[in-house]
């Protein structure tokens, strides 16, 4: 077959380039631009790349406009209905969901790395008690380097390994530990008897002096949270973690730097918006006012949990937290959650508005995920930090993949300058 090219025209010159076409498995097709300043000597503009794909990948598939997840082929729905979330893990680090035999040595490769150096307390102790949870996160992460020097050599596969599933196991323990610091408990050492969702909820809730239960219901749906939460192809965060490794800079520190993009607003920091904008808009009779100022452009109030990049229609994930919460609140005793009422009203009225319509506006992961981790306990500024926990993964495997991808360089990427031109020096005392 002939390869496909799109040709491109400089109207001054009538000079004609021919770039190939690349085609995935499934999505649209990509233009190959590698040759573009070499041919052209222009560079191509993107700004927030809405048009540009920066590597190729077989992890994750989104397809935006029919509100389409999936990972190495299997929806979303499916593993967040059937999995635990090691077996999505194993999913994405390998390609392919686990045996019963390598779900059990995965469970045990994970269990060797729950516990956190002793030495890591010492640097919890430096943090004030009311440190935002990914101020601390972000700092503890980015320490493991100055801990674990045996996984630092990334040209290692075995090593990569290693900080993978460390990385992996204790997220939940320095998650937790952050909890607890900020209201003051011991730390809660890991079990390694109990399921991840669990084991995690155990060192965030359980204290010594009590005895601890769960209902296995809400392990479900803390388990459940993490698998939805695990991967979803180039977004911010996980571009900064392909950056940050493209230097060849060590995975710690990696995903420290995915974890200060995902703090923003506009990413994983929604989750914890919503539920302050829920607060703020206190009763279904103040939806409108909130609506308007989300249409007007002269206020930068948006719908929080509104709207993505990438899908242009209802957010699988969304649609799955949704229907867990009810499951949840009745779990948790709760008979009647004003601010799941609040929510699912502010749902059904942004719906049938125009603005929103028209521009394809859904609700998104981070919609109704609050009101669960609400329902359960954690106040909301734990909420981004539990989003960094269950997103690890996805982080650790776009970085693996990138790490074996010999297509891959330095991320560089160029610019339209539109400073001074060259000016003569003005001395000090002339300026
Ligand atoms: N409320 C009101 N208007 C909105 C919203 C919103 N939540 N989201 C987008 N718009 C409007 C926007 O003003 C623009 O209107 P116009 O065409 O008239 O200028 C249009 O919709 C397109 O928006 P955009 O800003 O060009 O879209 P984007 O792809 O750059 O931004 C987004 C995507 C997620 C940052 C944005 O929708 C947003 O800020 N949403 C609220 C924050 C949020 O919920 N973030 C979580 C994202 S999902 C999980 C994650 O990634 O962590």
């Amino acid at each position: 077959m002939t390869q496909r090219t799109v040709t491109l025209t400089d109207n001054a010159t009538g000079k004609e380039y021919e770039f190939p076409i690349m085609e995935g498995t499934e999505g649209p097709d990509v233009v190959d631009m590698r040759a573009f300043y070499k041919d052209t000597g222009m560079f191509t503009y993107d700004p927030g790349f809405t048009s540009t794909a920066s590597c190729d990948s077989t992890l994750t598939f989104i397809d935006g406009e029919k509100g389409i997840l999936r990972h190495h082929g299997y929806a979303i729905e499916d593993l967040a209905e059937h999995c635990s979330f090691p077996e999505v893990c194993f999913l994405l680090l390998r390609g392919e969901l686990p045996n019963h035999g390598q779900k059990e040595t995965f469970k045990d490769e994970i269990n060797n790395h729950t516990m956190v150096h002793d030495q890591i307390i010492s640097l919890f102790h430096g943090f004030r008690r009311d440190a935002h949870p990914m101020a601390i996160m972000c700092g503890v992460v980015g320490a493991l380097s100055a801990f674990y020097h045996d996984s630092l050599d990334i040209s290692d596969p075995d090593q990569r390994w290693r900080a993978s599933l460390r990385l992996i196991a204790k997220m939940p323990t320095i998650a937790a530990m952050v909890y607890k610091y900020s209201i003051g408990h011991p730390f809660v050492q890991p079990n390694n008897e109990l399921s991840y969702a669990e084991n995690f909820l155990r060192m965030t809730f359980s204290v010594p002096a009590a005895r601890w239960y769960i209902s296995p219901k809400v392990v479900r749906a803390m388990n459940k949270i993490f698998v939805l939460h695990a991967d979803h192809e180039q977004n911010a965060s996980t571009s900064t973690v392909r950056l940050a490794g493209s230097s060849q800079a060590n995975p710690f520190a990696c995903i420290a730097a995915g974890i200060a993009s995902l703090w923003g607003p506009a990413h994983g920091g929604a989750n914890e918006a919503v539920l302050r904008m829920l607060a703020e808009i206190g009763h279904k009779s103040r939806i409108p006012e909130f609506i308007k100022r989300a249409k007007d452009k002269d206020d930068p109030f948006r719908l929080m949990g509104f709207g993505h990049r990438v899908y242009k229609n209802y957010d699988p994930r969304a649609k799955v937290l949704r229907d867990s919460a009810r499951d949840v609140l009745t779990e948790m005793g709760v008979i009647e959650e004003p601010l799941m009422e609040l929510a699912l009203e502010l749902e059904r009225i942004a719906l049938e508005d125009e603005y929103f319509v028209e521009r394809k506006l859904f609700p998104n992961v981070d919609f109704y995920s609050g009101i669960i981790l609400k329902a359960m306990g954690f106040p909301t500024s734990m909420f981004t930090a539990l989003f960094a926990l269950g997103r690890t993964v996805g982080w650790v495997a776009q970085w693996n993949e990138m790490m074996s991808d010999k297509v891959q360089k330095i991320g560089r990427p160029r610019q339209l300058y539109i400073g001074q031109k060259s000016r003569d020096f003005v001395p000090l005392e002339k300026r």
